[in-house]
């Protein structure tokens, strides 16, 4: 019997792993995880219960997580993306993480999950592991874009400055920093439309099937 197909898609902030990821699973029809919406809820709620994103606030926030709360639409917005990165930075807050995203890898029907460390930690055995990336500029546009579909009111100019600070603190934290996994591959998606990104990455998980 053939192991389940298990899918990690990794990358920065709005660098398209999220519609990369979305697309897989349609396509092979597996559940999909957004982990980056785990740490967006634990951002909001630390913030909301004591007004700082602070260690304590955010691991009591990620220990008594409910997963409906990720259907939020509070969660994607620009507030919620830098209060994650805050959360994020802690140990005892990717500790309570772990175990609903390696269950949540682990069911027998397999999955795709988009984040940070899929394919470092969470799932380091995952059959197909994509690093999903695009250039700063692209990436900024593309955020911007999706910010002002949702009525955000903001300008390119500080999405831009956001993306980079983002791209530090989660590339230079201590705790599973943003790290392409050895064996994952590597898919710019700076130049591709939605469509030959998504075909790409077909491309890329038909190769480490086939292997
Ligand atoms: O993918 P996103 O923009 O929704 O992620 C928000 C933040 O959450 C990101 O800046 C870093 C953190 N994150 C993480 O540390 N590990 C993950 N697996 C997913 C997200």
């Amino acid at each position: 019997m053939t192991a389940p197909l298990v899918i990690a898609v990794d990358g920065p902030a709005a660098s398209g792993k999220g519609t990369v990821a979305t697309g897989l699973a349609t396509l092979y029809g597996l559940p999909y995880l957004d982990s980056g919406l785990l740490y967006r809820a634990v951002g909001v709620l630390a913030e909301r219960g004591s007004g700082a994103v602070t260690e304590a606030s955010a691991e009591a926030a990620a220990r008594g997580l409910d997963p409906k709360v990720l259907d939020d639409p509070a969660l994607r917005t620009r507030a919620a993306g830098e209060l994650a990165s805050q959360a994020a930075v802690f140990p005892s807050v990717r500790a309570a993480l772990l175990i609903f995203q390696r269950d949540f890898a682990a069911q027998g029907s397999g999955a795709v999950i988009d984040g940070r460390d899929i394919g470092t930690v969470i799932a380091p055995a995952a059959r197909a592991k994509l690093f999903v990336t695009a250039s700063p500029e692209v990436r900024a546009e593309r955020r911007w874009k999706q910010l002002k579909g949702q009525g955000e009111s903001v300008e390119l100019a500080d999405i831009l400055t956001d993306i980079r600070l983002r791209d530090e603190r989660d590339s230079g934290r201590a705790a599973a920093p943003l790290l392409m996994a050895d064996d994952a591959v590597l898919l710019d998606t700076s130049n591709l439309s939605i469509e030959q990104a998504a075909d790409a990455a077909r491309r890329i998980v038909e190769t480490a099937r086939a292997l």
